[in-house]
């Protein structure tokens, strides 16, 4: 059973559809303004909601090109506060990552910050402020980044969803609680109304056996989705940007703040029907995306074949050194034994009032050294322990790794969900040299504490 969404709780229906496939891509800017801007992100009849946005567009421009070429962009600030762009899941040159306070100054409003950098896999990527990010993501700054194949797959169409969760008053305008004490020291700030490409209701007619690659893209800041097909056969052919080996049938899958997936759908839906990306919650069933099937079928293709694997590192056994990565705190346990922040060993009654609920291996916010050091090419493996209440999207910059399975490495991937209770083990080879973040991907989690970093020498 799949339900209609409903809006603001008011249970408005909604007849609206955004019909058409993304527009094609405009020349595209060698600048990147971020500014204050407007957008009809709730149905038509509300208003517009005031956003942050990159070059007037939510999300921001889909910057698109090849393998190993450049991505060249102008940050230009008009914003009213500092902020930077982290390129999240490229295997980045260091200086170019984003990260006010380890790789560069946060940009003050009115300046400008040249990012320019290669692109050494081809997979699904995006963009985003690394700067106040609880607020200044969930007020719009965000984009695509697809980095093609050098030689493109057999599909018949192809379009890139981006998934961003606004919290927004009865006049579509967003709360302006950003970083409130209950988000951060609980699930986040989860908004009331999910958009598709900046639409609340996306419709992409298609046919009958049509093949369709999407890019999907977790940009919510804190939300957690729970994803399903119907009149769709869908596979998995990329998590995060990196090809798997072998594509998986799709089945329910769920994509953390941050995560990706590549799917492969053939319409399997009778023309009149639809084919729907199911966005489950509570036990009900929503239309996130919706595919209307037109009159016309094409033949149907065997099942896909896998996309060219990045050149990753070689990565095969799980590597014997072990650092911990210990998250703690949050509502429900707390920091009972205070944590170090910012140098200091505070009760967890001073960390509150310093904003801080959360903390990794017992220091909250940045600790001045880095968590391990790794030669250049050297590996680690990290068991994430989660003894809080809550989930958590472990994010490491500048690298992927690989999750230590029973009896295998698990797919490459730049974020992974660790569920209460639960320990997850990764591997990682530090191949990429400088400082680099490492932390919860829940942005209001980091804000409040949990986050850290490693080097590579
Ligand atoms: Cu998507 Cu630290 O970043
Ligand atoms: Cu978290």
């Amino acid at each position: 059973m799949i339900c209609r969404r409903t809006l603001l709780g008011s249970g408005l229906a909604l007849g609206a559809s955004v019909l058409g496939g993304r527009a094609a891509a405009a020349e595209e800017p060698l600048r990147l303004r971020a500014a204050p801007s407007r957008a009809q992100l709730a149905p038509n009849g509300y208003p517009e909601t005031p956003v942050w946005a990159y070059d007037n567009k939510i999300p921001g421009p889909e910057i698109r090109l090849r393998q190993g070429t450049r991505v060249v962009r102008r940050l230009v600030n008009e914003l009213p506060q500092p902020t930077s762009i982290h390129w999240h899941g490229v295997r980045i040159d260091n200086a170019m990552d984003g990260v006010p306070g380890l790789t560069q100054d946060a940009v003050p409003p009115g300046a400008e910050f040249d990012y320019e950098f290669t692109v050494p896999d081809a997979g699904t990527f995006w963009y985003h402020t690394h700067n106040r990010s609880w607020e200044q993501l969930a007020r719009g700054l965000a984009g695509p980044l697809i980095v093609e194949e050098t030689t493109s797959p057999d599909v018949d169409a192809e379009l890139t969803l981006f998934v961003s969760d606004w919290r927004l008053d009865q006049s579509a305008a967003l709360t302006e609680d950003f970083g409130a004490m209950h988000d951060q020291s609980h699930q986040g700030r989860i908004g009331n109304m999910l958009t598709v490409n900046g639409a609340f209701d996306r419709a992409t007619p298609v046919r009958r056996h049509q093949r369709l690659r999407i890019r999907l893209i977790n940009a919510a800041t804190d939300r957690v989705i729970y994803l399903g097909l119907a009149g769709l056969e869908g596979w998995v052919l990329a998590l995060d940007g990196m090809p798997l080996e072998a594509p998986q049938p799709a089945g329910n899958f769920v994509l953390s703040p941050a995560q990706r997936v590549d799917l492969f759908v053939d319409v399997t839906a009778e023309s009149g029907d639809e084919g729907v990306l199911v966005q489950y919650e509570r036990g009900s069933g929503y239309a996130l995306a919706s595919f209307p099937v037109t009159d016309g079928s094409r033949a149907r293709r065997p099942a896909p074949v896998a996309l060219p694997l990045n050149a990753m590192p070689d990565l095969r056994v799980a590597p014997t050194r072990s650092v911990d990565f210990r998250m703690e705190g949050g509502a429900m346990r707390g920091l009972p034994n205070g944590a170090v922040f910012e140098g200091q060993k505070l009760s967890m009654r001073d960390l509150m009032l310093a904003g801080q609920f959360w903390a990794t291996n017992g220091v909250a916010g940045m600790p001045d050294s880095p968590l391990f050091i790794l030669h250049q090419g050297e590996a680690v493996r990290l068991p994430l322990v989660n003894d809080t209440a809550f989930p958590h999207a472990i994010h490491a910059h500048g690298h992927h790794f690989r999750e230590i399975g029973e009896d295998a490495l698990g797919p490459w991937r730049d974020t992974i969900l660790v569920d209460p209770g639960e320990t997850r083990e990764i591997a990682l080879v530090g191949d990429n040299p400088g400082n680099w973040l490492i932390h919860c991907h829940m942005l209001n989690h980091q804000a409040a504490g949990m986050k850290t970093w490693f080097q590579v020498s």
